[in-house]
């Protein structure tokens, strides 16, 4: 079965004569426990994440982890990519080809937790990393900086066992404040942001690297330095 374009049940009834209102009903389950799965996947990748963070402070007296935020890729969004990447439109293929309908933000205090986080993460039992895109080694022209994870995750469902891809973010602080500007930028300008104001998010971009420098390095001073009371 494809998943005709776009899913209004209006336009598949328009679409040929012989998709009833069977099928259109259908679809729909069959849409409605496609997505569910990715919303497994985003509740366990949360629940690891929040294990991690408690852990870690209860271990290490520190938390790495600032906080977290997550997001379904909605229906729409989902067919928009495929449109502008070209994939064919049916469940099938949208398994194969999106991996970013679960996405889960992990936003840390220093650069070095980033590291910490995604070895955690990927040296789980459960995890396979799918692909690694390290944006922060390789920042992108613009400025952006991120670590992104493709994992994939498995989910039991009533019935069977999925494995599911989230893509998994991880930023600091500053890198998350200043993808969040860009972000709003680019959308009030429609993507066609004016040069000067591109130059300037290059320029806040290497401001934010320098303010992660430095408070990784005020970081390493306090963390090397016993306890300064006692000094
Ligand atoms: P998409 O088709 O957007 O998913 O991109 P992609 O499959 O080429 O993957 P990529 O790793 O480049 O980007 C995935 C996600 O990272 C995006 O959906 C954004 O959330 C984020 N991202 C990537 N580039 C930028 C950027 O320049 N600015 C901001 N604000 N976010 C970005
Ligand atoms: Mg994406």
């Amino acid at each position: 079965r494809t998943w005709h374009s776009p899913t209004s049940e209006a336009s598949l009834s328009e679409s040929g004569a012989s998709v009833g209102v069977e099928d259109v009903r259908f679809l729909r389950e069959q849409l409605v426990d496609f997505m569910l799965g990715y919303k497994f996947a985003i509740d366990e990748i949360i629940t690891k994440i929040n294990i991690l963070r408690e852990d870690f402070n209860h271990t290490n007296e520190y938390n790495p982890i600032e906080h977290i935020n997550s997001r379904l890729k909605s229906p729409e969004s989902v067919l928009e990519k495929c449109r502008r990447k070209n994939y064919r439109m049916d469940l099938a293929s949208i398994r194969d080809n999106v991996l970013d309908i679960a996405g889960v933000r992990v936003v840390c205090s220093f650069i070095s937790d980033i590291a910490k986080i995604r070895d955690m993460l990927v040296g789980q039992q459960d995890i396979t990393l799918l692909a690694e895109r390290d944006y922060i080694t390789n920042r992108k022209p613009n400025g952006y900086q991120s670590l992104h994870l493709i994992v994939s995750i498995p989910v039991f469902r009533s019935n069977r066992t999925d494995n599911v891809p989230v893509e998994i973010q991880i930023r600091t602080i500053a890198m998350d404040f200043w993808a969040s500007l860009e972000h709003k930028i680019y959308y009030k300008y429609r993507g066609a942001v004016p040069p000067n104001l591109l130059s300037e998010l290059t320029n806040a971009a290497e401001a934010a690297t320098h303010l992660d420098e430095k408070m990784e390095a005020l970081h390493r001073l306090v963390d090397h330095t016993s306890d300064p009371g006692s000094r």
